[in-house]
This record gives structure tokens, C-alpha cells and sequence, in this order.
């Protein structure tokens, strides 16, 4: 099967990398073209619209920042939807909602092409190791015939059910992750100004059910020059579209939204681009431990 990726910043990049090493021909778009003019991998070859990345491959990962861009380049002029083939199957990894999901689906649905809801619970990182964790929204047997394609990214891989129930347990999962690096940030925080020493607080920590996560999650929030794997920017977009979820659903939510708000107030004070976890930097000021 030959790859497709539109969108190659941090995690479609780490797709063409790990296609194209494994000897696979990659085909690429981005919309700033000089990002990816210079790559150097063999096996891939820069196009120049979305429209060409669909003539010339079958799988064709979508690596976008949001539902705009999304849309933005399903519809411009030469792209993604005036090349569908019958023969495409459209793997979008970009984290959506379950409605903007389910309207992607039913225009690539339109042109006869093949569309999986296909978000991911792994950074580039995970990607270039062959270690991310997807979960699969769309027909079963889609997934039985590509299987073996999608598992050099991975080792797991999670039906969930039609499209839509994937991008909502994605958001669903991403709604967890900030607000526990919140909590621990605020415990160390408050213990800090108490008198209290890290080490201190650690050891505490440790005996709770939440030791794991307490261990993952100390060394990334304290490290000084994190690499911005996933940025501010782009967890806010995610709890935004969780709370459109909600919306949708009827359902009330208390903690998540006040999560989002204080990653918009660090993305209004100049950490769009950070790493999302340096919240904790950004909550310090806050403290005054800063
Ligand atoms: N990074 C992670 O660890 C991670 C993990 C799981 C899920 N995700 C999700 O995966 C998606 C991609 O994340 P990322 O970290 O790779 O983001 P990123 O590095 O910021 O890359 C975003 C890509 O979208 C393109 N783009 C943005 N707006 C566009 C528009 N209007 N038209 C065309 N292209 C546009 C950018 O193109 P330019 O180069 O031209 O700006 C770039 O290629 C996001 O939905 C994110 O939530 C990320």
C-alpha cells in the first residue's frame, strides 16, 4: 500500500518518517510548503496539493491542528475531496469532535472513499518507536484489511465502534491528562509556599492511588526545557471540543472547563507554543513562586 499524509507537522512528520523507514513510498503535502521541501527521508516525495497526495496513494493519514484546517483543506481548490478515489481510505487522526467526525465521514462518503476516525493516544515520540496506541472509529473490516499496514505505527489498536465514538474517547481521555498535571502543579505549589520540599511531597504522593501518574508527570512538569511534543495550544482546542461534546450531550462537566480556562489564560500570556504540562510554570506565577 502506498502512504499518504496531509499535514506535516510534529506527528505527520513522525508518520512519513516511520512509513518511509520501513520501506514503504510516502507521498506528502503541507500547506507551508517549505517545511517539508528540504526532508531528506527516502522513500518520500513532497506534492503539491492535497489532491495529488490522494491520486497517489491508498491510505492517506489526515495530520491537521483542528476542524477548521480540516475543512479548510477538504474544500480549498485541488484539495482532498477533488482527489478521492474509490480505492482511498481517509485515516483522520486530527482531534475532532464526534460531529465534525461524522460530517468528514459522510463527504468522504460522497466521493465513494473510505473515511476511519482515527485519533491517537501517543505523541511523535510513540509514532517513530512503533508504540502508539489508536483508536478506530468505522467499519470493522476496514480495519481487518489495513491492519497490518497501521500496526508498524503501533502496537495497539482500539475498535471502538462507527465513526464519532473514537473522537469521543479521545477527547474523553484528554480531558483527564491536563487536570491531573493541574492538581499535582497546585499540590506542589501549595506545598512549596507551606515549607514543604518537593521530595517531600513526592514521597506523600507516592503512597496514593495515583502514584504512576504522580511519577510520570512530576519529571515533565518540573523539567526546564521540555520538547513542546504537545503543545498549549493544542489541549486547550481539545477540552474546548470536549465542552462542545458536553454541550451536545446535555451533560454537565465542573472540572474540565475550569481546566480549560486557565490553559486560555497561559495561551492569552504566551504559552501557546509551550509544551501543555509547563501549566505548572505558568500556575507558579500565579503563586507568586515565579
Ligand atoms: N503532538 C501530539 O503529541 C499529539 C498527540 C495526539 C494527537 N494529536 C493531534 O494531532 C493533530 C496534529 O498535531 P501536531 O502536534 O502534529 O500539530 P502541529 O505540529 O501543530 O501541526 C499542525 C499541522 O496542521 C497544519 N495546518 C494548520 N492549519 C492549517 C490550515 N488551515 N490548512 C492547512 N494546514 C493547516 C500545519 O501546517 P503548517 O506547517 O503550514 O502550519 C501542520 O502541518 C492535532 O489535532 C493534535 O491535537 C497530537
Amino acid at each position: 500500500m502506498r502512504i499518504g499524509v496531509i499535514g506535516i507537522g510534529r506527528m505527520g512528520r513522525a508518520i512519513v518518517e516511520r512509513y518511509a523507514s520501513h520501506g514503504y513510498e510516502v507521498f506528502g503535502w503541507n500547506r507551508t510548503a517549505k517545511k517539508i521541501k528540504d526532508l531528506n527521508i527516502s522513500n518520500f516525495m513532497a506534492l503539491e496539493y492535497p489532491r495529488d497526495v490522494c491520486e497517489k496513494a491508498d491510505l492517506v493519514f489526515v495530520a491537521l491542528s483542528d476542524i477548521e484546517s480540516v475543512k479548510e483543506v477538504f474544500h480549498q481548490e485541488n484539495g482532498l475531496l477533488d482527489g478521492l478515489r474509490s480505492r482511498n481510505i481517509i485515516l483522520n487522526i486530527t482531534t475532532i469532535t464526534p460531529n465534525a467526525a461524522i460530517e468528514f465521514s459522510k463527504e468522504v462518503a460522497s466521493k465513494g472513499a473510505i473515511y476511519v476516525d482515527l485519533p491517537v493516544l501517543g505523541n511523535p515520540t510513540k509514532i517513530r518507536r512503533g508504540e502508539l496506541p489508536m483508536l478506530f472509529g468505522g467499519e470493522r473490516e476496514v480495519l481487518e484489511k489495513i491492519r497490518d499496514t497501521l500496526m508498524v505505527l503501533g502496537k495497539k489498536i482500539i475498535y471502538v465502534g462507527e465513526v464519532g465514538k473514537a473522537s469521543a474517547l479521545k477527547l474523553i481521555f484528554n480531558m483527564v491528562l491536563p487536570s491531573i498535571v493541574v492538581l499535582l502543579s497546585e499540590a506542589l505549589n501549595i506545598g512549596r509556599k507551606a515549607g514543604l520540599s518537593d521530595e517531600l511531597i513526592l514521597e506523600a504522593l507516592m503512597e496514593s492511588p495515583l502514584s504512576a501518574a504522580i511519577e510520570r508527570y512530576y519529571d515533565r512538569i518540573t523539567h526546564p526545557n521540555p520538547p513542546a511534543s504537545f503543545t498549549m495550544k493544542l489541549m486547550l482546542k481539545d477540552l474546548e471540543y470536549l465542552t462542545r461534546m458536553t454541550y451536545d450531550l446535555g451533560i454537565p462537566t465542573f472540572i474540565p472547563p475550569v481546566t480549560k480556562e486557565l490553559l486560555k489564560s497561559a495561551v492569552a500570556n504566551g504559552y501557546s507554543s509551550v509544551y501543555y504540562a509547563k501549566i505548572h510554570d505558568y500556575l507558579k506565577k500565579l503563586s507568586g513562586l515565579m
